[in-house]
Parts: structure tokens; C-alpha cells; sequence
């Protein structure tokens, strides 16, 4: 049976070779904040969309008690599997539900206190459509919180934050095995404030967050850098980066792109400009 391509990433090429365990701990403090952002009480019904191994929802359980209910939502099977087992014993109802946006079409009107996303708006091209249903499935007053990446098309002469000035041209065509698509590069603040309010929301309260980090030092992974990078997908649905190089470029090619970019990987030369938003929004 074909992997479900979400699966996929979500458990082996996020992290490639890397262990999953030390990938999740860089999302705890994201986590942390779209949780406290939903301001939930002990009771409330939570559902989480595109709860993907369940960050958020997982989570959110402890918060919303025995007396609660958290809702596990996506469009990938084998993840409300992996969710259903992990939720197992926890304080909670639990309930996984195969939806998802923009319609959430198995969520009824009104249903949920909270409704909670982490990196799945960017993904759906009609982000006007899955906040109308967002605000649908809430009950009057309830609260929206979201984190979503703003992904941006790298300079020339850059490959995943590494000075590739000298095989530019090179790291132009792994780049197109790699590339956002034009709908994820759309995404912006402005316009997922226009969508919220267009779909009723009553406040919106939006932070964009923009992190640069020049690192000059190796990176804390197990193992080989270079055989950790090369095993990693750094967005859903594409290959590999090492399979990038494999598909882009002949082997005389690969081995000079290789040989110029590895030193720099393995010695952490790398600057990172990364850009996300945190929405809060009350129905
Ligand atoms: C980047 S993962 C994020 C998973 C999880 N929310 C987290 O915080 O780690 C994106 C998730 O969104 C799900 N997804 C993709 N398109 C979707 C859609 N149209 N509706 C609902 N979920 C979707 C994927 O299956 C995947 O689980």
C-alpha cells in the first residue's frame, strides 16, 4: 500500500535521519504559544485540524480535562491512527474525524469551543473558504489560535540559507525540485486577516514573527550534518534534498554542487530568515 504522503513526511522526511525526538523539541515553544493562545477552559470541546502526530491536540488534552473533549482532524488517515493511539488514557473524550479544509464537512455547525491549526493553512488554497467553516464549526464565542509558516522564495545564489553563490546556477535547479508552490508563496498577514474578518470574526489579533539567526558553529544533530541534510524534506510533499540533487543534476554536476556545499553544512555556516504568524480570533 502507497504511504499516505503526509504520513510520510510527518514520521520519517521532516527529520530524516535525525531523531524525531530532538525535531519535536524545537516546536514546543510554537506549540506552548498557539495552546495558551486558545485560552481553553477545563470542559471546553477542542478540535484540532490537520492535527497531523498531534502537537497541538495532544497537547490541548490535559488542558480541557475530564469533563472536555478534544477533536482530531485531518485529511490523513494513518495520522488520526497514530493519534487515536497516543490519546489513549488520556483525561479526555477523544474523538479522531477524517475532514478537512476548507470544508470540514463532518464537523457540524456550532460544535466547538476552540478550534486550533498549526501549519495547515499554508497548505490549502482556499484560505477565505476554510475560515468560513473555522468560524461555522465554532460556537458563538468561541476562539480560534494559529501558528502558520510564511514560506519565501530564497535569493539567488542561496540554498536552504547556505552561501551557494559559487554553483548558483546548479542550486537553482534543486530549488525547483524543492519550491513552495505559488499558492503557499501567496500566503500573507494581511490576507488571512481580510479572510478572518470576511468570515465573521469578531476580533482578530495577529503577531508576525520574523527570526534570523546567522550560526557559525556545526549543527546539534546525530551523526553526519551532511547525511542529516541530505535526508530531509524541508516542506511536505517534496523529495528528499538529497533526492532534489539525485533528480536535478547529472553526477558530474551533483559531485560539484556536493563538494562546495558539504564543508558548509557540516560546519553550520548558515544563515536562517524565517517568517510565521500567530493569530488569535473570537467568533
Ligand atoms: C505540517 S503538518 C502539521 C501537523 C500538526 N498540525 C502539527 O502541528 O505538527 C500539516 C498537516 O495538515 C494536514 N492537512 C493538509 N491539508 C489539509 C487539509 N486540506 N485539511 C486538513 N488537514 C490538512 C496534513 O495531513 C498534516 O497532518
Amino acid at each position: 500500500m502507497t504511504p499516505d504522503p503526509w504520513a510520510e513526511w510527518l514520521f520519517t522526511n521532516r527529520h530524516g535521519i535525525e531523531s524525531i525526538d530532538h525535531m519535536h523539541d524545537a516546536l514546543i515553544p510554537i506549540r506552548d504559544r498557539v495552546v495558551d493562545g486558545a485560552a481553553i477552559t477545563p470542559g471546553d470541546t477542542l478540535l484540532d485540524v490537520g492535527t497531523g502526530d498531534g502537537l497541538i491536540g495532544l497537547e490541548a488534552a490535559h488542558y480541557v480535562g475530564p469533563h472536555g473533549r478534544v477533536i482530531f482532524s485531518d485529511i490523513c488517515l494513518d495520522c488520526l491512527d497514530y493519534c487515536a493511539d497516543m490519546a489513549a488514557g488520556l483525561p479526555p473524550a477523544v474523538e479522531t474525524v477524517h475532514t478537512g479544509l476548507p470544508d470540514l464537512a463532518a464537523i457540524d455547525d456550532e460544535s466547538a469551543d476552540v478550534v486550533t491549526l498549526r501549519s495547515v493553512l499554508v497548505y490549502v488554497a482556499d484560505r477565505a473558504g476554510a475560515l468560513r467553516n473555522i468560524y461555522r464549526v465554532l460556537k458563538p464565542g468561541g476562539r480560534l489560535s494559529l501558528y502558520e509558516p510564511l514560506p519565501q522564495a530564497e535569493p539567488p545564489g542561496r540554498f536552504e540559507g547556505y552561501n551557494a553563490a559559487p554553483v548558483a546556477a546548479l542550486a537553482e535547479r534543486v530549488k525547483q525540485q524543492l519550491a513552495p508552490t505559488p499558492a503557499m508563496l501567496a500566503f500573507s498577514a494581511e490576507r488571512l486577516i481580510e479572510a478572518a474578518r470576511a468570515a465573521g470574526f469578531r476580533t482578530v489579533n495577529l503577531q508576525q514573527a520574523i527570526r534570523i539567526d546567522e550560526q557559525h558553529a556545526a549543527p546539534d544533530v546525530r551523526g553526519d550534518p551532511w547525511e542529516v541534510f541530505l535526508s530531509v524534506a524541508p516542506h511536505p510533499l517534496t523529495p528528499t534534498i538529497g533526492e532534489a540533487i539525485g533528480a536535478a543534476l547529472t553526477p558530474v554536476e551533483a559531485e560539484a554542487f556536493t563538494t562546495h556545499l558539504r564543508p558548509l553544512v557540516r560546519t553550520g555556516q548558515r544563515l536562517i530568515r524565517q517568517q510565521s504568524l500567530y493569530l488569535q480570533a473570537n467568533r
